[in-house]
Order: C-alpha cells, then sequence, then structure tokens
C-alpha cells in the first residue's frame, strides 16, 4: 500500500559540489514520475527563515560566533519545519529540501568545533524524531571545490579557508558512514555519472512508497 507521507529527500555537501545543478536534477525526475513534491532550501524556506538565512550568510565586521549561527539555523529550521516541511509531507507532498540538519553538524559542530551533544539536543527538541528518508551527500575535496568557486561572490560562509571546508568535508563523511539514510556521491564525477547515481536512489524510494 502507498505510503500516506510524502517522503523527505535532503541534498548535502559543500560549497561548489553542484548541488543547485543536481537539486533540479532530483525534482524533474520526480516529475517525471508523477510524485507530488515542494522544493525548498535551509536556511530559509519560509519569509522568516529567508531574513534569518540572510542575517546569517552576510559579510560583517563584526565576528560571528559559531553558536550565534547555529541558534539561527534552527530558529530558521523550526520555522521551516513548522510553516513548510511538515504540512507538505501530511499532505502526501516530498520534500526536497537543498540542506537540513546535517550542515549544522559538518558546519558549526566539525567546521566551527562546537559541541555535537548541543546540536543532538537542538536537533531532538526541534524535530522531535523527524528524519530525512533519503540525504544524498555529493562529496568533493576541497581544492577541486574551490576550483569551482572562484567565478562566485563569496557570503560570510564561502569566505573560510580550506582547512574549515576540510572539516566540514570530513564531518559530512563521519555522519554518512553512522546513518543509514545517507548515500554518497562522489561530485568528480561527470554530471551525467552524478545524475544516474541519483537516479538509482530516487527510484528505490518511490518503489517503496508506491508499496
Ligand atoms: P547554500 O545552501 O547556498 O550552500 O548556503 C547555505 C550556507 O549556510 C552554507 O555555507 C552552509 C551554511 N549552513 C550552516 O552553516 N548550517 C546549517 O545548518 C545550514 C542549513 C547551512
Amino acid at each position: 500500500m502507498a505510503d500516506d507521507y510524502g517522503k523527505f529527500i535532503t541534498l548535502e555537501g559543500s560549497e561548489g559540489v553542484g548541488k543547485t545543478t543536481n537539486i533540479e536534477f532530483v525534482c524533474q525526475f520526480l516529475e517525471t514520475n508523477n510524485v507530488p513534491f515542494i522544493r525548498t532550501r535551509e536556511p530559509g524556506g519560509t519569509p522568516l527563515a529567508e531574513a534569518l538565512r540572510e542575517a546569517m550568510l552576510a559579510v560583517r565586521e563584526e565576528e560571528v560566533s559559531g553558536m550565534t549561527e547555529l541558534l539561527i539555523v534552527f530558529a530558521a529550521r523550526t520555522q521551516h519545519l513548522e510553516q513548510v516541511i511538515r504540512p507538505a509531507l501530511a499532505l502526501g507532498q516530498w520534500v526536497v529540501c537543498d540542506r537540513f540538519t546535517d550542515a549544522s553538524y559538518a558546519y558549526q559542530g566539525y567546521g566551527r568545533g562546537l559541541n555535537l551533544e548541543h546540536i543532538t539536543a537542538l536537533e531532538s527538541w526541534v524535530q522531535n524524531g523527524l528524519q530525512p528518508d533519503l540525504t544524498l551527500l555529493l562529496d568533493l575535496a576541497p581544492d577541486v571545490a574551490e576550483q569551482r568557486m572562484q567565478e562566485r561572490t563569496k557570503d560570510r560562509m564561502e569566505s573560510e579557508q580550506r582547512e574549515f571546508y576540510q572539516r566540514v568535508r570530513a564531518g559530512y563523511l563521519e555522519r554518512a558512514a553512522e546513518q543509514a539514510r545517507f548515500r554518497i556521491i562522489d561530485a568528480q564525477q561527470s554530471v551525467d555519472g552524478v545524475a544516474a547515481q541519483i537516479e538509482t536512489h530516487i527510484t528505490d524510494l518511490i518503489r517503496h512508497w508506491r508499496g
């Protein structure tokens, strides 16, 4: 029997791994397969959460602590979950989200060095057991990602040094090793190669959902 609830898919990875191209591919693939979905992102996804995103990413003179970042992203996440994600899933729509809580572990936990237990506490408080059904992790060495990023105007996070991105990548890989919902995708292969892998994972999830 088909599942009444939609499935929750998240895409993760550091800057420059090709998240935007691949999220578009995921959405096209769902459309082709007549799966109802919404596409959204974090931090963001509602007017208030988008305002928090702007506040978080703006380049500023003042130093911004990792804890401040963490509380901003979880405030935005609370609003996003209540206003958008939970209602969509309850209506049977799939949610395709560009980043979610794994990014808080990778960036604030591993990147900024915050205590992972604090993140886990916020996660259980805010999510109350809700987790993505599938997380696609686009993995790429930071030096290759950096080359791809050269043309962009950088926000506050993108202005971090390579060592920061090495820690972020290691954090993502560590989480992926611990949680069955992750699929690691080598983002160095061709666009078609990445798309083929994504297609396989989403096809499995659609089959499971249709029952
Ligand atoms: P992006 O989604 O356009 O890549 O940018 C979002 C930025 O915010 C990116 O640098 C990662 C960062 N971020 C965190 O640091 N923690 C989080 O929990 C989330 C969702 C994003």
